[in-house]
């Protein structure tokens, strides 16, 4: 087995490189952008609750088994899979892990880039005075001004899928480790600088209660289908991208206290987010529930308003800008190895051409906001919420789902002891008995409940008269995946108690 080897990529300098590295990987878009505008959405208190729930539950501890396997396997995480499978003489569905996770990647970093290129045209247009005493007409029309604006989104797109490369290209060590050193002690200076300058204008107290006092009533069960994939996404778990940096981690270093470190301060950053956006909109009355236009029309137009808006307004975007940066990094990385390892081509090569077909597919979410808005991949969604519903709510979960499943079912128990090297045999026993039993079960309920009509939950949306349900969603791409995700579940089960197959190619 490669596990007493180093990666060819290289390996991290040090423990801590691999912390701020998947810090960088975890917190982004997700936590600044996309965590406090679906808590506005679902309603806040009980989503925020549900959300740390599933960190706990479910994320921390696939998150674990993550980074165990790519320590283990030491290559990408397709080739790490096809290692790790020979290696525990497992069924070959397994290497599916690998590979959809690769497909997320493309995905996700596709509708990622066009978001970040919003932030970096932000810092422009705050740092020269656009926002500066306008009203809030005006920024809104700032921001659909942009989306409306297809050349404009794709300079930026352009930019940030370059600044991505450009790291990536120069490999673990020179790209990835050099800026991600520099980056994220930046982010954090960034970010206490902001939160101290929002909790000295802001209505700190109604963000308090509106993100910590839980209203069950107002849960769906889409919601928590939502926390869900939201805890994946913003932990950047299921698709790979922290299976490719655990391969460059140190042997002798602890997974689980560095997970630990990870996680935390990724729900940190998330919380300190919401504690930094809630209480610029409840200052203005402004609602929380406007969407992913909440930190592109709310946050600006009150950095406006403000002294010193101007300049705290452009930093707030740097921030963002370069919160995504570090999460774009991780999100190519995994493709980029196994180029590297499959086609023996050079990093630069691999990588260009993988950030070429990244950008292409990204064309489609840029014209999701302007000439292609009335196209649906899926019933009432445009290619970017597509690839956005498809990636965070079907593929990571299930992604994770088999992560956890295989650590857990597929892979030999003292492997897995070994690799996890933990100094208290009754802490990792609980972790293994999580990983099997419980993650993938609330993983599962909570796809099968998804799935079921919203009517099975709450009576007011069935039609008296036809006895329908109001928003029926059978045959929805939620049904499908839930489907397509029952039967995976119990099809691995079954595998996995199978004696083990010869003849394996790996
Ligand atoms: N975790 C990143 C964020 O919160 C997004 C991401 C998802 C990065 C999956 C890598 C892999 O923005």
């Amino acid at each position: 087995m490669a596990n007493n080897n180093e990666s060819i990529h290289g390996s991290w300098r040090n423990r801590w490189t691999f912390i701020l590295a998947a810090t960088g990987s975890a917190v982004g878009l997700g936590n600044i952008w996309k965590f406090p505008y679906i808590t506005g959405e679902y309603g806040g208190g009980a989503f925020v609750l549900v959300y740390l729930m599933c960190i706990a539950l479910v994320g921390i501890p696939v998150m674990m088994a993550e980074v165990a396997m790519g320590r283990r396997g030491r290559q990408s995480p397709i080739n790490s899979m096809k290692a790790l499978v020979s290696e525990a003489k497992a069924g070959p569905g397994w290497k599916l892990i690998g590979w959809m996770g690769a497909l997320a990647g493309f995905l996700i970093l596709s509708f990622y880039s066009v978001v970040a290129g919003w932030s970096l045209s932000y810092v422009l247009k705050m740092a020269t005075g656009v926002f500066t005493e306008v009203d809030q007409t005006v920024a809104g029309d700032q921001f659909n001004g942009l989306l409306a604006d297809p050349s404009m989104l794709m300079v930026w797109h352009t930019i940030f899928m370059i600044l991505t490369v450009g790291v990536v290209i120069r490999g673990v060590n020179k790209g990835i480790e050099s800026t991600i050193t520099v980056l994220m002690p930046l982010l954090f200076v960034l970010l206490v600088i902001l939160i101290g300058y929002g909790a000295s204008k802001g209505d700190i107290m109604s963000a308090v209660d509106f993100m910590f006092a839980a209203d069950f009533s107002k849960l769906s069960m889409e919601a928590v289908l939502v926390a869900l994939g939201h805890s994946f996404f913003t932990l950047s778990l299921g698709m790979g991208a922290i299976m490719a940096y655990g391969s460059y981690m140190p042997r002798n270093a602890s997974i689980a206290s560095t997970v630990f470190t990870v996680a935390g301060l990724d729900t940190l950053v998330a919380l300190l987010a919401g504690l930094a956006i809630f209480p610029i909109v409840f200052a203005n009355g402004l609602e929380p529930s406007a969407g992913p236009g909440l930190m592109f029309v709310t946050l600006p137009f009150t950095f406006g308003q403000m002294p010193g808006g101007q300049f705290f307004g452009a930093l707030f975007f740097i921030l963002v800008a370069f919160a995504a940066w570090s999460s774009a990094i991780s999100l190519i990385e995994p493709a980029t190895a196994w180029a590297v390892e499959r086609f023996k081509v050079s990093r630069a090569k691999a990588c260009t051409l993988i950030g070429v077909i990244i950008w292409a597919l990204g064309i489609g979410s840029v014209l999701s906001f302007n000439d292609w808005s009335e196209f649906h991949l899926l019933p009432g969604k445009t290619i970017f919420d597509t690839f956005d519903f498809m990636t965070a709510n079907v593929m990571l979960p299930l992604g994770g789902l088999l992560i956890a499943l295989f650590v857990g079912f597929g892979m030999k128990y003292h492997h897995a002891y070994n690799e996890m090297n933990m100094k208290n045999a009754g802490l990792f026993n609980l972790w293994y008995i999580v990983l099997r039993f419980v993650t993938p079960v609330a993983i599962a309920i909570v796809f099968i409940n998804g799935l079921l009509p919203e009517c099975s939950f709450n009576a007011e949306l069935l039609n008296a008269e036809t006895g329908e349900c109001g928003n029926s969603v059978f045959m929805t791409p939620r049904f499908i995946g839930g489907v397509i995700l029952a039967v995976t579940y119990i099809g691995i089960i079954v595998k996995s108690l199978q004696k083990p197959s010869r003849g394996l190619s790996s």
